[in-house]
């Protein structure tokens, strides 16, 4: 099955809901709010863009607050059990609105509701919810929502597709957007990994890229928009564009990038997540060539040990990962590297986890995103019996977390002295002072002083690093 072949446009039954929403949304005095709550990733970050662009077309105002809601929606996250017990925990609240307010609509969307345990809990326990909608459907909120406002019945409802579907990849949703010089730009959906901790295959369905054209046409009109940093997401971009058998046809993600890079103005690339077994010596010659493309690499290592590496189903070795890094340092030595790590997986002994540490201490990342692991229920390493103590885990990463900020300041403190392009972002108000703030090309969070405004790209000195900030002049 082809990669490409799944395009589809918004349906005629979508398209016709929204007609029909906007329309009872309209004859109403006060226009009535909607309100999007998102919990998760990047990913959850673009689909809620797409969820609000809907909410717009069916003639909401987008609300701030809850409370001034007639359409709730929760776009939810499934990766850790603290994600989902959170969602829930504020889906509960919601009780009292819907008391308070008959008329109120709620939609649960997202990873959490692709799982049937989860719509059944919200279904029998949660009797004011009106929706759930899984996260390779939310094309269907106009319908769900004109389902619910003519008064038809409840749809908490599980759906189970055989493990090999590809949903479709659904263009011209409306959209959204928070900011106007930063965005998010989906270049595919799903994954097709099973890294054996992971519920993301389960949850979010099979890999689909969607076509060139599609992915530039929507970068142009950024750029023309003003847009100076565009994020190319998903869940493996290094896989973008295969086909079944292998193939390319439409070519692989560093020409995909390198495309990109090309198109005039002035804006950086980024990209998230790579998976290290598919990361190219392509996609690193492509970086180092562009200077469009953000020194940054997200390279998520997820343990330091060969056998955990193996239990997790990763494909890699850390000999393998180290050679990436190493790669990618020849060719642009001052590239920030961060990366995703798991501390407490089934089985993980204290010579693992020291094999971690001492990848840490070997790349020197600037920044980690660590987590503790969280069985999945339906994911195999939920069931491997030698499951890690809770005591053991938060130990653990305590450690993990001391001796990388300690290698964070480090890193920070390199950049001192040095005049970094960076996206203005907004303003940071510290012991009675303004700043601006914004982020370096590298991805780095800096205040400075200096008159830029949001959205604007300022030259900016580093004058002092700190763990977690630099702090900088506008130039
Ligand atoms: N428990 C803890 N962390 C997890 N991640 C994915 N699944 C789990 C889990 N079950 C982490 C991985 C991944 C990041 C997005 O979340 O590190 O890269
Ligand atoms: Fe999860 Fe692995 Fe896929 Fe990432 S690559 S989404 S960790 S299964």
């Amino acid at each position: 099955m082809s990669a490409f072949q799944m395009p589809v446009c918004m349906p005629a039954s979508t398209v016709r809901a929204i007609a029909e929403v906007r329309s009872l949304n309209t004859a109403v005095d006060v226009q009535p709010a909607a309100f999007v709550l998102t919990f998760g990733c990047q990913q959850n970050e673009a689909d809620s863009e797409h969820l609000r662009g809907m909410a717009a077309e069916m003639g909401y105002r987008i609300a701030n607050y809850a409370e001034e809601a007639e359409l709730i929606l929760v776009n939810t996250c499934a990766i850790r059990e603290h994600a989902e017990k959170k969602a829930l925990s504020i889906i509960g609240q919601y009780k009292h609105l819907k008391a308070a307010r008959p008329s109120l609509i709620i939609g649960i969307c997202g990873c959490m509701v692709a799982q049937q345990h989860r719509v059944e809990e919200l279904k029998n326990r949660y009797p004011y919810v009106d929706f759930t909608l899984d996260a390779a459907s939310i094309h269907r909120l106009p319908e769900m929502v004109l389902e619910r406002r003519r008064g038809g019945r409840r749809a908490c409802t599980y759906v189970e597709l055989p493990r090999d579907h590809v949903p479709d990849v659904v263009e011209g949703m409306p959209l959204r957007r928070e900011t106007r010089w930063r965005a998010w730009l989906s270049i595919m959906y799903g994954c097709n990994n099973f890294c054996s901790y992971c519920i993301v295959p389960y949850v979010r369905g099979r890999e689909r890229s969607r076509a060139p054209a599609d992915i530039e046409a929507e970068a142009r009109a950024l750029i023309a928009d003003g847009c100076r940093d565009i994020t190319l997401l998903g869940q493996n971009v290094n896989s973008w564009g295969r086909m079944a058998d292998g193939s390319f046809p439409e070519g692989d993600f560093a020409s995909l990038i390198g495309r990109l890079a090309e198109l005039d103005g002035d804006f950086r690339l980024r990209f998230m997540t790579s998976h290290p077994k598919d990361a190219s010596d392509a996609l690193i010659e492509t970086m180092a060539s562009h200077e469009k493309i953000a020194r940054h690499f997200h390279l998520p290592l997820q343990s330091g040990s060969d056998t955990v590496l193996a239990r997790m189903n990763r494909r890699y070795t850390a000999e393998r990962y180290l050679g990436i890094v190493d790669r990618l340092r020849a060719v642009m030595p001052d590239i920030t590297l961060t990366t995703d790590i798991i501390v407490g997986f089934p089985g993980e002994s204290e010579a693992d986890f020291e094999a971690t540490l001492e990848i840490l201490r070997r790349v020197r990342f600037d920044m980690i995103y660590s987590f503790i692991y969280s069985p999945r229920k339906g994911t195999p390493a939920a069931e491997y019996t030698d499951q890690i103590p809770e005591e053991v885990k938060h130990e653990r990463f305590d450690r993990l977390i001391a001796l990388q900020n300690e290698i964070s300041y480090e890193r920070n403190k390199l950049e001192e002295g040095k005049v970094l392009r960076v996206l203005c972002d907004g303003e940071k108000t510290q012991e009675g002072k303004t700043f601006c703030s914004g982020r370096t090309d590298g991805g780095k969070l800096i205040y400075f002083a200096g008159a830029a405004r949001p959205g604007d790209v300022a030259q900016v000195k580093v004058e002092r690093a700190e763990p977690f900030v630099l702090r900088g002049v506008q130039m």
